[in-house]
């Protein structure tokens, strides 16, 4: 998707305070969407995330054959073409961003009488995919991609598909979903073992649309069975808000000195809560309040307060339950007092950017001394003292297309003597568009 750059400096204007409220949960969103439009019947969402990322599953799954349609400011209903229903789409699937888009919907693929051409954005085209066709073709489908195993691609789906036992050998959702969602339309037991508990959205959502679906415990590690052919019966889900967007206000909060703020109905799947939980051993004020239960998932409305914050070693075993709060938190880390140390974190330099090297960047030209490491960032903070660059000038980041660069920076923008800039904050419309005029209720400027 072509795009015009939109450059944005982001300021402090005074202690952050208030209550707000994130958009809905990014994963949850695309599953929703997707085991709907695989039911028989109508399924309505409540609070689905309408931006970019989620909109490409929207216009994907349409052209495949669903009826998906957006009935007020809060509610989408889909008519699902039922499992092994879908229709050879007759355009590309464009991806734009997703990779979360991309990574499932082939998986979908893979087990329908199909073919399907992928393509996405420049960001996209560039991260790894060898990953999800490696098991699908163990089921059976096959693939049309150029060298290297990156979009675009096109997947050729196997009818029927054979049953795998798969174990999945990095930690990723992503992957152990687009087997699930492949074995929805596969005779027999489909096996995935995930060494590395990862967050679990589609094991929820899937045994709650009625599919035959076990889910052992073996230590950290979890063995799903999922047996096909599934029928799956429509629902109504109701989609919490992103604990993964939240992040972003919360250290915000927690940063800028006197500010207090409410974030209501966040997300707190235990499979996403890794950031939290380092926060609280930095020294972190927050607190969960109103804890209830929202479609399947537990949410509560978290209240952060600025705290004085202390660098720790991260343990690396946490990473699977905080993978897309890194970048946060080492902006949490540049304002600790000492050195907060990372590790086992390669998986962040095949995101929606190479997330180690963008953010060790951006942390020296706002001042902080930052070591990069191959698997993570050591960052010595300035103990709650403003961030200074080394120049005068504000430092102008690089989000290189990539949306929580973008929030990132502008949150060490907020911690800045002279604030930050940003080179594009259009990224953001692909998980948080409202992101600016949120923080600017909060008390935060954008110039
Ligand atoms: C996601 C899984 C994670 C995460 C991404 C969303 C999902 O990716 O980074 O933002 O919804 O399944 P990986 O599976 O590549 O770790």
């Amino acid at each position: 998707m072509a795009h015009e750059p939109l450059p944005r400096t982001f300021l402090l204007r005074k202690p952050l305070s208030g209550r707000a409220r994130v958009p809905g949960d990014k994963s949850i969103s695309h599953r929703a969407l997707i085991l709907s439009a695989l039911a028989v019947g109508e399924s309505r969402i409540e609070g689905l995330l309408e931006s970019e990322d989620v909109i490409a599953t929207v216009a994907a799954l349409w052209a495949m054959g669903a009826q998906i349609d957006r009935v007020d400011e809060t509610v989408w209903t889909v008519k699902g073409v039922g499992v092994g229903g879908l229709l050879q789409p007759e355009i590309a699937l464009d991806m734009g961003n997703s990779g979360t888009g991309a990574r499932l919907l082939m998986g979908l693929a893979a087990s329908h009488a199909i073919t399907a051409t992928f393509i996405g954005d420049a960001s996209l085209s560039k991260r790894p995919m060898a990953r999800v066709m490696e098991p699908l073709k163990q089921m059976g489908a096959d693939f049309s991609v150029t060298p290297g195993d990156r979009l675009p691609l096109m997947v050729h789906g196997a009818v029927p598909a054979v049953p795998i036992e798969y174990r999945v050998p990095v930690p990723s959702a992503q992957v152990k979903s687009a087997v699930m969602l492949a074995a929805l339309n596969t005779p027999g037991v489909t096996r995935i073992i995930e060494p590395e508990r990862t967050r679990d959205h589609t094991e929820r959502m899937m045994g709650g649309f009625g599919a035959e679906l076990r889910v052992e415990s073996d230590g950290d590690a979890r063995i799903i069975e999922v047996t096909g052919e599934a029928e799956l019966r429509p629902q109504n889900i109701v989609v919490p808000g992103d604990p993964s967007s939240a992040a972003f206000p919360i250290v915000a909060a927690l940063v800028v000195p006197g500010s207090d703020v409410l974030i209501e109905n966040v997300g707190l799947n235990p499979t996403r809560t890794g950031l939290f939980e380092v926060l609280r051993d930095m020294g972190a004020d927050l607190t969960f309040e109103n804890e209830r239960e929202v479609g399947g998932e537990p949410v509560a409305d978290i209240r952060a307060r600025h705290s004085a914050l202390r660098g720790i070693d991260v343990p690396p075993e946490i990473a699977p339950r905080m993978i897309d709060e890194f970048p946060i938190l080492f902006i949490a880390a540049a304002m600790a007092e000492g050195e907060t140390r990372t590790s086992g974190l390669s998986e962040l330099r095949v995101k929606e950017s190479d997330r180690l090297s963008v953010m060790a960047r951006g942390l020296k030209q706002c001042g902080v001394t930052v070591e990069e490491q191959e698997d993570g960032l050591t960052i010595t903070g300035t103990g709650g003292d403003k961030l200074r660059p080394l120049e005068t000038s504000i430092p102008k980041v690089a989000a290189e297309l990539d949306h929580r660069i973008v929030m990132s920076f502008a949150v060490a923008g907020l911690a800045s003597q002279h604030g930050v800039a940003i080179d594009d904050i259009s990224p953001l419309a692909t998980s948080f568009p409202t992101f600016p005029p949120m923080m600017a209720d909060l008390g935060a400027i954008a110039g």
